[in-house]
């Protein structure tokens, strides 16, 4: 049996993106039972209905692939109290044109890294409400919210968070399997 496949995005651009970190150790820890794909959401355009017509390169690959997934991993950064814009605009394109909306009954995780401290959980409440309107299925419990404040070194987790990112992918698997 192969890998069970992952859908990733990670809503943080920056080349040292913390949020990307933060995936650095899911892939460390799980890449023996996950294949992720990450999508590039920079390269997607703006959502615009005069685009949905003749959808953009980067529309059909992103909607290709979601239908091949098994699962969802979305690794949010907190802006202004809420997800990016651009994560949004994928989100938005998955679900598009109306009566083909690529979400319906994936199932999904969040999780978000922030140097705050309330560990990006307006982001992730807010995501988590938007998924909910596009018909994918998120894990309600565990929660993974992540205030770096000297937790990582060099991009890595400390034991402790480690060791729950690890429970916390496990009862993902669950998810997906029950979904399934
Ligand atoms: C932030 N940041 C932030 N952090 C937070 O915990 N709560 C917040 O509401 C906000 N708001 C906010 C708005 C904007 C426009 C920016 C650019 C930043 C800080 C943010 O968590 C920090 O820059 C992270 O490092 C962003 O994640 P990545 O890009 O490093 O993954």
């Amino acid at each position: 049996m192969g890998k069970t496949k992952i859908l990733v995005m990670v809503g943080g651009l920056c080349r040292d993106s913390l949020n990307r970190q933060l995936f650095g150790n899911v892939r460390k820890l799980y890449g023996d039972k996950f294949e992720f794909d990450e999508v590039d959401i920079a390269a997607i355009p703006y959502y615009s209905q005069d685009l949905e017509k003749n959808p953009p390169a980067a529309v059909k690959d992103l909607k290709e692939r979601i239908a091949a997934c098994d699962g969802v991993l979305f690794v949010t950064p907190e802006y202004n109290r809420s997800f990016p814009g651009v994560l949004k605009n994928a989100v938005d394109w998955g679900s598009r044109p109306h009566g083909n909306n690529s979400w319906t009954g994936k199932p999904a995780a969040i999780i978000g890294a922030t140097p705050g401290n309330i560990g990006t959980f307006g982001a992730q409440n807010h995501l988590r409400q938007v998924l909910t309107s596009v018909s994918i299925r998120t894990m309600e419990a565990p929660q993974f919210y992540y205030s770096s404040t000297g937790d990582m070194e060099d991009g890595k987790l400390s034991e402790n968070s480690s060791a729950y990112l690890k429970e916390f992918l496990g009862a993902f698997e669950d998810w997906m399997a029950k979904l399934k």
